[in-house]
């Protein structure tokens, strides 16, 4: 299709790099193994078909919370390679007609970023204010009630100039002072480093912290589990001075031709995120709703989880999906399903892929995989360790790619850094790619569709069922075709009566998860066998 914007038409991967494919034999994933493993995302035989890899961060880290706590925003941390590496990774990509996106964790730094040393070391030093330095309350008390994400206060004493400073996540992750103009023109120059060397887009970890109350006035409490939900988050997040730094760093982005900034926005109330996209080009391109990520297996759910996203977004922005990610459980396993888990994880594909708005993708979860549980001795992930065995950690969803049913999964030669999934002898690449029944053929089958569709790329989204119950059913229509996506979600025949509108139109059956010869539309009934999830066409082409 001629106008295709790959941000906006395409499907972007999520690579955890740590675990996608490790070239050296160290046990950790690497720049080599994403580089050698490219063809298998696009341009190879059988390739999935994607349209962008999203890199997790692969700057130099003390890895405190493994790449989200930068030592150096322009340099490649030598566990991953160096920026050679790095170039040929874009050079690569590009070749093949993949865009390459970048983690950008600006809202805080390591505590061993050189800026942090200094900022540290003194009380007038001249990076003192590139972060958030306090003096104690009274008694010698944190400066306010601030919580960290990761649990404790926010607040860390510093011994030797006697002040707290402001963390929102671990102590080792303080967070910059975006108030103070040379840490945004420090930032900006950072940012058109990466844009000079070919990469096409950001994500923009917690993008809605940035900013601070600058009366650093105490957050209201409220009832809940862990101290950080047991406050409403009026003062530290969500600040209206975002709207100006977002403004500005479109305007770079826009004067790069084709660039792309998701936002990793903290919240599960859809209007967060949709604020951060603004008004078709004055924010942000994206930003993820990661309450969706939190709705059970009902199609009802599902639908007003859709509906509300929509109603949020002002009409000029464009939505994006996410089911899985580093930081949540995987889909697979929160869907469950038991041995009829794959059967879900196809429907949850079509989902994925059909909605109006940007797919993302997480590495692995086109082979449905699970999250591997982790004995406590192995967690490693921060959180996992600090609220075991209430909350386990992350590490589950960040094990190592498997390849195939070869000596670690042919992720390494080495010993993988975390443990390999249990069934990834049966649950790999190569097995799936044999199988023409697989998760994976399946969303190979739905990406290449999704390629040649107007009406999934920019159609709109129409829902046809009222009051869904065991199946999902919508339209998504554009001048030039009309596409019904019907999805069941049980293991039951559905037979749902759509709206009278569609009563004389025909359809063509592009793609099923459950194949069978049987006319899914018959009047306005549709018919699904269980679990199907499928894509019809409209014959004779557009209109609702
Ligand atoms: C984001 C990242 C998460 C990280 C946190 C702190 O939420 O997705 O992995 O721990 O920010 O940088």
């Amino acid at each position: 299709m001629g106008d295709f914007l790959w941000w906006r038409d395409g499907v972007i991967y999520q690579i955890y790099p740590r675990s996608f494919a490790d070239a050296n034999g160290d046990g950790l994933g690497d720049l080599a193994g994403i580089i050698a493993h490219l063809d298998y995302l696009r341009g190879g035989p059988d390739a999935l078909g994607v349209d962008a890899i999203w890199l997790s961060p692969i700057y130099p880290s003390p890895a405190y919370d493994f790449g989200y706590d930068v030592a150096d925003y322009e340099a490649v941390d030598p566990i991953f390679g160096d920026l050679a590496d790095f170039d040929r990774l874009v050079t690569e990509a590009h070749q093949r007609g993949l865009r390459v996106v970048m983690d950008l964790v600006m809202n805080h730094t390591s505590h061993q970023h050189p800026w942090f040393l200094e900022s540290r070391s003194s009380r007038d030093n001249p990076k003192r204010d590139w972060y958030i330095w306090r003096d104690a309350a009274p008694g010698g008390r944190p400066p306010n009630n601030w919580e960290s994400v990761f649990g404790g206060k926010a607040w860390e004493r510093d011994a030797g100039t006697g002040q707290y400073y402001y963390h929102a996540f671990l102590k080792e992750q303080p967070d910059l002072n975006w108030r103070n103009p040379e840490v945004r023109a420090r930032m900006f120059q950072m940012v058109r480093f990466w844009l000079d060397r070919g990469v096409d887009g950001f994500r923009l970890d917690v993008v809605n912290a940035f900013f601070k109350d600058g009366e650093f006035r105490d957050n209201p409490t409220r009832p809940g589990l862990r101290g950080y939900d047991r406050q409403q988050h009026l003062y530290d997040v969500d600040r209206p001075e975002m709207a100006g730094l977002l403004n500005d760093l479109r305007r770079l982005l826009d004067s790069y031709p084709e660039r792309m900034a998701v936002g990793e926005v903290m919240g599960n109330d859809p209007s967060v995120p949709a604020r951060y996209c603004g008004r078709g080009t004055d924010q942000l391109h994206l930003a993820f709703n990661l309450g969706f990520t939190a709705e059970p297996w009902l199609p009802r759910r599902m639908q007003e989880a859709v509906l509300r996203w929509e109603a949020a977004l002002h009409t000029e922005a464009w939505p994006c999906h996410v089911l899985s990610n580093h930081d949540e459980v995987r889909h697979a396993t929160r869907f469950g399903g038991g041995h009829s888990g794959d059967a879900r994880a196809k429907v949850a594909a079509a989902l994925l892929l059909t909605l109006r708005g940007t797919p993302f993708m997480y590495y692995g979860e086109e082979l449905g995989l699970r999250n591997t549980p982790i004995p406590r001795a192995e967690i490693v992930d921060p959180p996992g360790k600090r609220y075991w065995p209430f909350y386990a950690g992350r590490d589950g969803a960040r094990t190592p790619m498997p390849w195939n049913a070869g000596p670690q999964a042919g992720f390494t030669t080495g010993a993988p850094w975390l443990r390999l999934n249990s069934d990834f002898s049966r649950r790999n690449v190569a097995v799936q790619q044999a199988d023409p029944d697989s998760v994976f053929q399946f969303y190979r089958r739905l990406l290449d569709l999704r390629r040649e569709s107007p009406a999934l790329q920019r159609g709109s989204y129409h829902p046809l069922l009222h009051r869904p119950v065991h199946a999902m059913a919508y339209l998504r229509v554009h001048p030039e075709q009309t596409m019904l996506v019907a999805l069941n979600y049980f293991g039951w025949k559905a037979d749902l009566d759509l709206d009278e509108s569609l009563l004389g139109r025909r359809w063509r059956l592009c793609l099923t998860s459950q194949p069978g010869d049987y006319e899914r539309v018959e009047g306005n009934s549709l018919h699904l066998a269980p679990f199907e999830a499928c894509v019809l066409e409209a014959e004779g082409g557009a209109g609702a």
